[in-house]
This record gives C-alpha cells, structure tokens and sequence, in this order.
C-alpha cells in the first residue's frame, strides 16, 4: 500500500487507581488462595477503583500523562478513540467524557468495543486516520474498571482474581522521522463469543435484565479458561508471526513483544512456542491482573521507561481476548 503519511507514537502514559488489592484481601470475600493465583495466573495485586469514578476518570488521567510526554496541547487534539468495554454507563462511550474533561475541541470522538484487543483495534484505527491525512494529533486510549462487574463471591473466582483496572493512552501524529506504525493485523472468530462474555443488561430481551437473571448472575462475566487458554496460546504467535512476515523481520530483528496482559502462563507458553525466553516478553501481570484493553498501554509504558527498548528499534504488539478478536502492531520506535 503507499502511505501518504507514516504514523508515530509521540508520547504514551498511564495511570491507575491507588488501591492494591492483594491476592490475600480477595480470601476474605471468596474460597481462594495467594498460591493458587499466582501458581495459576502469575498475579500478586490488582488495582481496584475506590472512589475515583468510572473508567473515565482512569481514563483521563492516563490521557493527560500521555499528552505531556508528547508535548501536545488539548487544542491539537483531532480525534478521540477510546477502547473500553466498562464504559461509565450503557451509553454513551467513555470519549465524550475525555473530550470535554480534558478541554479538547468539538473533535471527532467515539469508543470501540473489542474487548482486551481493543487498544490495538484502536491504534489501527487511528493509523489509517493519521496516513490519510485525515487527523494530525490522535489521542488513543484504553481504559476498564472490570472491578465493579466482578462477582467477588466463590462462584466468580475463576474470573474476578484474574481482573483489574486501569488506564493507558498514545498520542499519534505524523512521523516526520524513521519511528513509525509499520503494520497492523485484526482478526475475529465469532463462534467463540460466549466463551468469555457478559450478556446482561442486553438489548435482546425486552426488559434488559430482570430479578431473575440477577440471581443467575447473569450480569457477571462468564469464562471458559481452558478454552481461552487454548485459542491464545494459538493465536498469539500466529498473529505475530502475521506482524514479522509482513515487515520481512525475524524474530531476532524484535527487540521486545508487549503482549496484552492476560495470565503470566499464557505469556510463558508464546514465549516458548515462538522460541525466546521471558526477558524479550514483556509482563507486569504481577502488579496489575489483566486490565482488558487497558493492559498494552500500560504494559508499553512501563516497558519504555524501564528501557525495555529505545528509539529505532523494532516492538510488536499483541492481543488476544472476548470475541474472540486478536490482533497484533509491529512498530519501530
Ligand atoms: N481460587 C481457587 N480455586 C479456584 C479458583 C480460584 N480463584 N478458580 C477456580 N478454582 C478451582 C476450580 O473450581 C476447580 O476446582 P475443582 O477441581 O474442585 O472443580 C479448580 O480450581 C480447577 O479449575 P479450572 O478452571 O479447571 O482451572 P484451570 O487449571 O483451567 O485454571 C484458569 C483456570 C487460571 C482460568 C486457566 O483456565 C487459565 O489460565 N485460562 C486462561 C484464561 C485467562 O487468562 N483469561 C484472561 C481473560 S481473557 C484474556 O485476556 C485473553
């Protein structure tokens, strides 16, 4: 394809809540244990909203991080994307919310519902904004407060230790140098949808949720972890794989994979089916659970300032989640 413009990433951030909430808190709510968890999934401590808000808040805040470190002022920004299935309510989407906190102009501003592949969704999006020439300073952002929707009781443990919230942001403008957005690659299997979902409150049924589906828990997230394991572990390498093929780069030429946040053992098996060790996929599950589309951003943020990788090199993004979609951006910083 000839770009009429070349994307880059100016400035990144993030910004989560101030609670910790330790794998030993969640033993007074529920049958778990801190070895289970971590043996199971790596996750030491999650961040749990207390009173700060919706993902909105989280969201811009992180925004504000990532603007500062791309030195853009609000009335630079053109467009708002937001990825988020934890939006502050049904409707509408958490970026009118961002576009008025954060004094931007009248600009474009909508929400994309991908689950924990969002933010790479996301950054397509706004990369095909930036080369057409269409948007000159995109603000891109992921953002979840999962805690609210969690059954903290024994029936929702398979779920709610893995979860956290959080927030993390990009500012895209036109490369003017070499760093650049080089591909990305999305991807959706249908057929798995109710194997990680939460159906209710849903437009399907005419009273949206009622008393019944409520003590159902119908209103919590629903997951098969081993048929998410499965598929994720599948698709990861493929889709990165799909990321080296397209940019004639080998494995060898990727200074570091920031995949999205899902469990340490999902992370550990892509790192051993695509033949590297641990230190070239990047993980800080530990600190933070799985975040949904808030986890690359956050990851790549804290990579970046661990000097993880440095300008010019070579970095691929990768998600996997509900849906299922996965997707993957490999990048020259
Ligand atoms: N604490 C203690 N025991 C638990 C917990 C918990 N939090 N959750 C489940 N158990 C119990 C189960 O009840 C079961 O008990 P039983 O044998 O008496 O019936 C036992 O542990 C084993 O349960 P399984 O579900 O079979 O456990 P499994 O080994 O499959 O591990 C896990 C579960 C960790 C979810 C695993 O399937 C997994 O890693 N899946 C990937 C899912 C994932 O990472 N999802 C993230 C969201 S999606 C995404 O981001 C890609």
């Amino acid at each position: 394809m000839e770009h009429l413009q070349k994307t880059a990433i100016a400035g990144i951030g993030f910004h989560v809540p101030d609670r910790i909430v330790k794998n030993s808190d969640l033993e007074q709510w529920m049958d778990t244990s801190d070895e289970w968890i971590i043996e199971r999934s790596g996750i030491k401590e999650r961040r749990w909203i207390a009173n700060e808000g919706g993902a909105s808040s989280l969201a811009i805040q992180a925004a504000k991080n990532a603007m500062e470190d791309a030195k853009v002022t609000p009335d630079e920004i053109d467009l708002v994307i937001c990825a988020t299935i934890t939006s502050d309510y049904f409707f509408p989407g958490i970026s009118a919310q961002v576009q008025e906190a954060l004094g931007l102009g009248l600009v474009g501003a909508f929400d994309i519902k991908a689950a924990c592949s969002a933010f790479v969704y996301a950054l397509s999006v706004g990369d095909q904004f930036i080369k057409s020439g269409q948007s000159k300073n995109i603000l891109v952002i992921g953002a979840e407060v999962q805690s609210t929707a969690l059954d903290i009781s024994t029936r929702g443990r398979n779920v709610s230790v893995l979860f956290g919230d959080g927030a993390g942001a990009a500012i895209l403008k036109r490369s003017l140098d070499d760093s650049e957005i080089l591909s990305t690659h999305l991807h959706s299997e249908g057929r798995f949808l109710k194997e990680l979902w939460l159906e209710a409150p849903a437009s399907k049924y005419k009273s949206r949720i009622t008393k019944k589906m409520l003590d159902e828990g119908r209103q919590y997230p629903i997951m098969n972890g081993r048929e998410v394991f499965r598929n994720a572990v599948r698709r990861f390498p493929q889709v990165i794989h799909e990321a080296m093929d397209a940019n004639h780069l080998t494995i060898d030429d990727i200074t570091q994979i920031i995949p999205h946040q899902a469990n340490l053992r999902i992370s550990q098996s892509v790192a051993k089916r695509m033949g590297v060790s641990m230190d070239k996929v990047f993980s800080n599950i530990h600190k933070y659970g799985n975040t949904t589309a808030a986890s690359i951003p956050i990851a790549l943020t804290e990579a970046r300032n661990e000097g993880k990788f440095k300008r010019g090199d070579h970095i691929i993004l990768a998600a996997f989640g509900a849906g299922f979609r996965w997707a993957s951006a490999a990048i020259k910083w």
